[in-house]
C-alpha cells in the first residue's frame, strides 16, 4: 500500500495561495449545497486551562476523500505562543487509505479568508473601493488580503482594541500593497463609516457588538467571521434586521451563529431571518444580492468540509511536486 505523505507548516505554505483557495472553497461551498458532502458540525472537548480540543470531519463524496480536522484552540496561556496546533488526516473513501496527514494551522487561517473572498466576489457590489478590518490579528490581515484579490481596493481601514496592532497591520500591509492606502482608526465606527465592504474577525465571545447597524452605510457587505458560538456576537441585531443574511452552512449558523442567535435571545430581533447558503447562489439556485442600497451579510463560522477541501488541494499539488515526507504509519 501506498505509504502517507506527510505534509507541514512550510510545505503548506509553498503550496496554499490565496488564489488557489478560492476556487477550491468555491467547489467545496458548492458541494455543500448539491449535497454531495457528508458533514458533522464541530466537537469540542474542553479543559481547565482553557485548551479545547475540536474534531472537525467532512467527506466529499466526489473527490473521493474522507477526514477531519483536530485542532487546539488556545487557553489564555497556549495563545501566548500564537499558534494553533493542529493536523488533518485525509483518507480515500473508496479504500480506507490514510493517504496523507496535513498541518493545519495555515489552512484555518487561508481557508476562512479565501472563503470570505468567495462570498464577497458573490454579494458585495462590483465597485466596492473601501475596506474596514475589525480585529488586526491573523484572520484581519489575511481578508484585508484575500478582499484586495476579488474587488478594485483602493483604502483599507484596520481597527483593533490594541491600537498597535491595527497600527502594525497598517505598516506589514503597506509593504505588501503600495499602491493601497492603509489607515488606522481610534474607533470602529470610523474605520467602518466609509467602507463598502466589513470584516469582523474579532474574538467575538462577548454579547457586546463591536459592528452596530447605525454605522453600517447603505449597500455594503459584511463578512462575519469571529463569533464562531451561541454565546458571544461582533453584529447587533439593527444590523441583522436590516440585511439580507447569507450562511457558509445553514445548520452550522443555526447552532453556532451567536450573531443571530444572541441578538434573538436578547430581543433585538424577533425571528431568525432567512438564511442563504452562499453554496445555493454560486450553484445558481438561489438569489444574491437584490439592489445596490442592499446590505449583505456573510455569516461564516467555519465549516469541515472547507479544511478538507484545502487540505486534499494541497496533497495533489505536493504529490505532483515531490512536496512532503512519505512515512509508514
Ligand atoms: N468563521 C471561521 O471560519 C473562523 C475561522 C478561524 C477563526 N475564526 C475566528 O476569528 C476570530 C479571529 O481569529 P484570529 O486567528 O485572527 O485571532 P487573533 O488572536 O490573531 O486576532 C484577534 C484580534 O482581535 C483583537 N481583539 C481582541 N478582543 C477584541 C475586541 N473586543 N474588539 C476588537 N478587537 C479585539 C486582538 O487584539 C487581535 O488582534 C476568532 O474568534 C476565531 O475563532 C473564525
Amino acid at each position: 500500500m501506498e505509504k502517507t505523505l506527510i505534509i507541514n507548516r512550510d510545505q503548506c505554505r509553498q503550496i496554499l495561495t490565496v488564489q488557489r483557495c478560492i476556487p477550491a472553497m468555491e467547489k467545496a461551498l458548492k458541494s455543500v449545497s448539491r449535497q454531495q458532502v457528508k458533514m458533522l458540525q464541530r466537537v469540542m472537548i474542553g479543559h481547565d486551562n482553557g485548551n479545547s480540543l475540536a474534531a472537525m470531519p467532512a467527506s466529499e463524496l466526489s473527490r473521493d476523500v474522507t477526514g477531519a480536522k483536530l485542532i487546539i484552540f488556545p487557553g489564555p496561556e497556549t495563545a501566548k505562543a500564537k499558534t494553533n496546533q493542529g493536523i488533518i488526516p485525509l483518507f480515500e473513501i473508496s479504500t480506507g487509505r490514510l493517504k496523507a496527514i496535513v498541518d493545519a494551522e495555515l489552512i484555518t487561517v487561508i481557508r476562512t479568508a479565501a472563503t470570505s473572498a468567495r462570498a464577497t466576489k458573490a454579494l458585495a457590489k462590483a465597485d466596492s473601493s473601501t475596506v474596514a478590518i475589525l480585529g488586526s490579528g491573523k484572520q484581519g490581515i489575511a481578508h484585508a488580503k484575500t478582499m484586495i484579490e476579488v474587488r478594485p481596493i483602493k483604502t483599507v481601514y484596520f481597527w483593533d482594541l490594541y491600537l498597535q496592532r491595527a497600527r502594525q497591520a497598517c505598516r506589514q500591509m503597506s509593504q505588501l500593497y503600495p499602491d493601497v492606502n492603509f489607515v488606522c482608526c481610534e474607533t470602529a465606527k470610523k474605520a467602518v463609516e466609509n467602507a463598502d465592504i466589513i470584516c469582523t474577525t474579532t474574538p467575538g465571545k462577548t454579547q457586546e457588538p463591536v459592528l452596530k447597524g447605525r454605522w453600517v452605510k447603505a449597500g455594503a457587505h459584511i463578512n462575519a467571521v469571529g463569533a464562531c458560538s451561541a454565546n458571544g456576537r461582533e453584529l447587533d441585531g439593527e444590523l441583522i434586521s436590516k440585511a439580507k443574511v447569507f450562511t457558509d452552512w445553514n445548520e452550522a449558523v443555526m447552532r453556532d451563529g451567536g450573531d443571530i442567535l444572541l441578538s434573538l435571545k436578547l430581543g433585538e430581533i424577533d425571528t431568525v431571518p432567512q438564511l442563504v447558503q452562499i453554496g445555493d447562489v454560486l450553484n445558481g439556485t438561489s438569489g444574491g444580492r437584490q439592489n445596490e442600497e442592499q446590505i449583505t451579510i456573510f455569516e461564516s463560522v467555519g465549516i469541515s468540509v472547507e479544511d478538507i477541501a484545502a487540505a486534499d488541494m494541497i496533497y495533489n499539488r505536493a504529490k505532483e511536486k515531490g512536496i512532503g515526507t512519505y512515512l509508514e504509519i
